[in-house]
């Protein structure tokens, strides 16, 4: 079960008291390692969908001075840019220095955000292609939220291929419930387009729990798996881009693999075939 907690007027009229503070509109827990939140949007920041950007909160006292610094941490936006608010999705790792105690933020809390959008998850860091791959693990998926909302990645590509490799199948609900939401949502049919939102194959994968398809990612692309469950040929440098979101060894291993059917690795001054990015954790 996710639980819900909507925005009130008293909780969210608290005064600043944070540097770079922004308020907690929304927040949802989906399992007990995982929850997603949003935030309001400052109202200079501009950026490109699959950047990240560093947020946190104040770190405990210093026993010595008594002085608190900020605790941050890179966390992908998993919202769009043409959103008016910022979305987050997080780990909660219980002994984390951040994600211990950013997991108790409720409506109305403050968080703080440098507005200083980087990443290489972005379109400019890609040649023009026939085919997009996002492949994440865990909380990877956030940059592909932001993303998957993104009308230039439907105007840039005829395919749009999200796999998501997790340990248990609730750990794919927040990903499932966005792909199933944005394919309803009359607003994201306005924007994207019906026949764009068709582009979209949801690929989810879990490994440590039965499902309708068990498995780590790379396994079933090194078996064929994947090619013959899409109906795709295979992957080669003229049509398929993709982008790589997850843990480090996770993103080894499939640029390993990408590598293999000639893709190069892109940056934003050098656009090339694919480009990767790891997912925030602790
Ligand atoms: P596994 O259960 O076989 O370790 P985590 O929750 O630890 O971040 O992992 C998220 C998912 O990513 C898990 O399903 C995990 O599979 C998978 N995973 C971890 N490392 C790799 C890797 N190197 N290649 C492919 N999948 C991986």
């Amino acid at each position: 079960m996710t639980e819900q907690t909507p925005v009130t007027q008293a909780t969210a009229s608290k005064v600043p008291a944070l540097p770079d503070a922004q308020t907690v509109t929304q927040v949802q827990h989906w399992t007990d390692r995982l929850f997603s939140f949003r935030v309001t949007r400052p109202a200079s920041l501009r950026f490109r969908s699959g950047e990240f950007v560093m947020i946190g909160l104040m770190g405990d006292p210093d026993p010595k001075t008594g002085r608190q610094k900020p605790l941050l941490r890179a966390y992908s936006i998993a919202s769009p840019a043409w959103d008016d608010e910022l979305e987050f999705y997080s780990i909660k790792v219980q002994d984390g220095p951040l994600t211990s105690k950013l997991q108790h933020i409720r409506p109305g809390d403050q968080i703080i955000l440098r507005p200083k959008p980087v990443g290489t998850l972005v379109h400019d860091a890609l040649l023009p292609g026939r085919r997009i791959w996002f492949f994440a693990t865990g909380t990877g998926f956030a940059p592909f939220a932001s993303l998957l909302r993104e009308p230039e990645t439907y105007e840039k590509f005829e395919d749009v291929v999200i796999t998501h490799t997790v340990r248990d199948v609730a750990e794919l609900e927040y990903g499932r419930r966005l792909i199933e939401n944005l394919k309803a949502d009359e607003m994201m049919q306005e924007l994207i387009g019906t026949e764009n939102l068709a582009k979209i194959r949801y690929y989810p994968t879990t490994t440590r729990e039965e499902s309708p398809k068990m498995g780590r990612i790379t396994t079933l692309l090194e078996d064929g798996t994947v090619f013959r469950d899409l109906g795709i040929d295979g992957i080669s440098p003229e049509t398929d881009r993709a982008m790589i979101c997850g843990s480090l060894p996770f993103n080894l291993d499939i640029k390993a693999i990408l590598e293999g059917y000639g893709l190069e690795e892109g940056a934003n001054s050098d656009p090339k075939h694919f480009v990767v990015e790891k997912a925030f954790v602790g």
